[in-house]
C-alpha cells in the first residue's frame, strides 16, 4: 500500500528537528539473514537451516543457503556501510560457525568476525555485536534446544569464547535479540525455527534464555566487559474498547506475554503475578511449567545490565472478542493470535485500525513508539535505551535506470524518529537509532520475499543498489537533523 511521503501521524510533528550531536545512527543485520555460506570453514547447521527446509515452513522454499553472501562480500559491504555515514553497525555472530555442533572453538569461523570487526574499526564505523539471533545449533536443539537448560551454559561457553577473541575491540554487547521470537515463536506458535508447537515449551524456552542472558552477563561483566544488554521486540497493545472489561483483560495479557515477561525477569527479577495466574494451567513435563525456574534463577536473570536495546515495528489494538477484521500477515499479527491461547484467552485478535500498513500488513504507528518509550522511562530503571531495530518492509525494485526510489520508506523512517526524538525532547535518555536493515535480506519464514533493506539485493546477481532512503538517512547521519 502506497503511503503519503510526509510524517504519517500528527501526534509526533512535523517540524525540523535535530538530534544530539553525539547520537548512534547504526544499520543492523543478523548472521543467517544476510551471511550464506552455511557449510564453509566447519560451520555446521542451526535451527534454520533445519526449519528452512521443511516444506511449507518457508515461503517460497527459501534458505540462507546464499543469502547476500555477506561471507564472501563483508569487506565490500562495511565498505558499502561506510558511504553511507554508518557511525555504528549492529551484526550478530553465528554460534554454529564458532562452536559447531556446539562442541569445541572452530578457528575459522571465529575469523571471519575477527576480520569483521577490524574492517569495521577501519572504516570508522563501532561494531555492536549480538550473541544469539536465533541461529542455534542444531545439535543443541537435538538434545532439547532452549527447552533444556543446560543450553543457558552452553551459551555462555560460546559467548565466552566470543569475547575472548573480540572483547578487546568490541565496545557494546547484546546478548539476547528478540527473545519473545526465539521461545514463544519458536517453541509454541511453531511459525519460527525450530517449529515446536507446544504450550509451555515458549514460557520454559524463554525462562531458559533469560537465564542465559543473565549468566552471560555475568560472566563478560567479570571480564570487563561494560555495555552490556539485550534487545527486546515490544508493543503497545490498546484495547479496542477501553470500557470493555474482555478488550481490557486481552490487552492486559498481550502486555504480559509480549512485554513484561521479559522486562520484569530483567528489572525486576520477578515474573508477572498475572501472568504466572493466567499460564498456571500449562505443564512441562507433568509439572506446572514455573517449576522449570530455580531458586537463585531470578537474581541471576536480573543482573544489571548497561543499556535496553528496543526493537519497535507497531502496536496493535487488541480486542477479547472473536473478529475477522484483523491486521498482520504471518510471523506478527497472526502469531500473536497463536499464542494467546496458551495464556488462557480464548480469543485475542488484532482489529484493524485502518492505518495504513507496510508490505508485512503491519500498522505504521509512529505515536506507539514515543508511548512505549515514555512508558519505559516511567515504570523501569533509566538506563540509556537504544532503537536497536526499526524499518519497513516495501517492495521498490530498480527502475529502468537502474535507480531505486523508496518514498514509503523514508516517510516511515521520518515519523518514527520524530517519536524518538520527541521522547528525547521529554527526557527520555535515547542514544541511538538501528535501521533494520542494511540491505534486503532472508526475512525468516517470509524467505526473499520482503525487503526492509536500505540497499536493494539483486539475489541474482548479488548486486547492491542503495535506495534513495539509504542516500536520505546517510545525509540525516552527517546532519542529525530532520527537516520541516
Ligand atoms: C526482528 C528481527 O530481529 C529481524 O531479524 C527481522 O528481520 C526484523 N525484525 C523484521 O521482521
Amino acid at each position: 500500500m502506497t503511503v503519503q511521503s510526509k510524517p504519517l501521524d500528527d501526534a509526533v510533528g512535523t517540524g525540523e528537528v535535530r538530534f544530539p550531536a553525539d547520537f548512534t545512527w547504526g544499520m543492523a543485520t543478523a548472521s543467517y539473514q544476510i551471511e550464506g555460506a552455511v557449510a564453509e570453514d566447519g560451520r555446521t547447521p542451526s535451527i534454520w537451516d533445519t526449519f528452512s527446509r521443511v516444506p511449507g515452513a518457508v515461503m517460497g522454499g527459501d534458505t540462507g543457503d546464499v543469502a547476500c553472501e555477506h561471507y564472501h562480500r563483508m569487506p565490500s559491504d562495511v565498505a558499502l556501510l561506510a558511504d553511507l555515514g554508518a557511525t555504528s553497525y549492529r551484526f550478530s555472530v553465528s554460534w554454529p560457525r564458532v562452536r559447531p555442533d556446539a562442541g569445541p572453538v572452530n578457528p575459522p569461523g571465529l575469523a571471519f568476525y575477527d576480520r569483521l570487526v577490524d574492517e569495521l574499526l577501519g572504516h570508522g564505523i563501532a561494531p555492536w555485536l549480538t550473541l544469539y539471533h536465533w541461529d542455534l545449533p542444531q545439535a543443541l536443539e537435538d538434545a532439547g534446544g532452549w527447552t533444556n537448560r543446560d543450553t543457558a551454559h552452553r551459551f555462555v561457553d560460546y559467548a565466552l569464547a566470543v569475547h575472548d577473541a573480540l572483547g578487546d575491540r568490541v565496545p557494546t554487547w547484546t546478548t539476547l535479540n528478540e527473545p519473545f521470537c526465539s521461545s514463544l515463536l519458536g517453541y509454541t506458535a511453531g511459525h519460527h525455527a525450530p517449529g515446536r508447537q507446544e504450550g509451555a515449551a515458549g514460557l520454559v524456552a524463554a525462562h531458559h534464555l533469560l537465564l542465559g542472558h543473565g549468566l552471560v552477563t555475568t560472566e563478560l561483566r567479570s571480564r570487563g566487559a561494560d555495555r552490556l544488554g539485550l534487545s527486546l521486540n515490544l508493543t503497545v497493545p490498546d484495547p479496542s474498547d477501553p470500557d470493555d472489561p474482555v478488550d481490557v483483560d486481552a490487552a492486559r495479557r498481550i502486555d504480559a506475554l509480549h512485554n513484561r515477561l521479559f522486562l520484569d525477569p530483567v528489572f525486576r527479577g520477578s515474573y508477572p503475578a498475572d501472568l504466572l495466574e493466567d499460564t498456571s494451567h500449562l505443564t512441562w513435563q507433568r509439572k506446572p511449567w514455573y517449576d522449570v525456574v530455580r531458586d537463585g534463577d531470578l537474581a541471576i536473570t536480573s543482573a544489571p545490565i548497561d543499556v535496553l536495546g528496543v526493537n519497535y515495528y507497531h502496536g496493535n489494538e487488541v480486542s477479547g472478542h472473536l473478529r475477522t477484521d484483523v491486521v498482520g500477515v504471518g510471523a506478527d499479527g497472526p502469531d500473536r493470535v497463536a499464542v494467546s491461547p496458551f495464556v488462557g484467552s480464548e480469543h485475542v485478535t488484532f482489529p484493524s485500525r485502518g492505518l495504513p500498513v507496510t508490505d508485512m500488513g503491519w500498522e505504521i504507528q509512529p505515536e506507539g513508539l514515543h508511548r512505549l518509550l515514555r512508558r519505559l522511562h516511567d515504570d523501569y530503571p533509566r538506563l540509556p535505551i537504544y532503537l536497536t531495530e526499526t524499518g519497513a518492509a516495501f517492495a521498490d525494485v530498480p527502475d529502468e535506470h537502474g535507480v531505486v526510489h523508496d518514498p514509503d520508506r523514508i516517510a516511515f523512517l521520518d515519523s518514527y524518529l520524530r517519536a524518538v526524538h520527541l521522547a528525547v525532547d521529554e527526557g527520555v535518555d535515547v542514544r541511538g537509532f538501528f535501521q533494520w536493515s542494511f540491505c534486503d535480506n532472508f526475512e525468516w519464514a517470509f524467505g526473499y520475499a520482503k525487503r526492509f533493506g536500505l540497499v536493494h539485493v539483486d539475489y541474482d546477481t548479488q548486486l547492491r543498489t542503495p535506495k534513495s532512503s539509504a542516500h536520505w538517512y546517510a545525509e540525516l547521519s552527517r546532519t542529525g537533523m530532520l527537516p520541516a
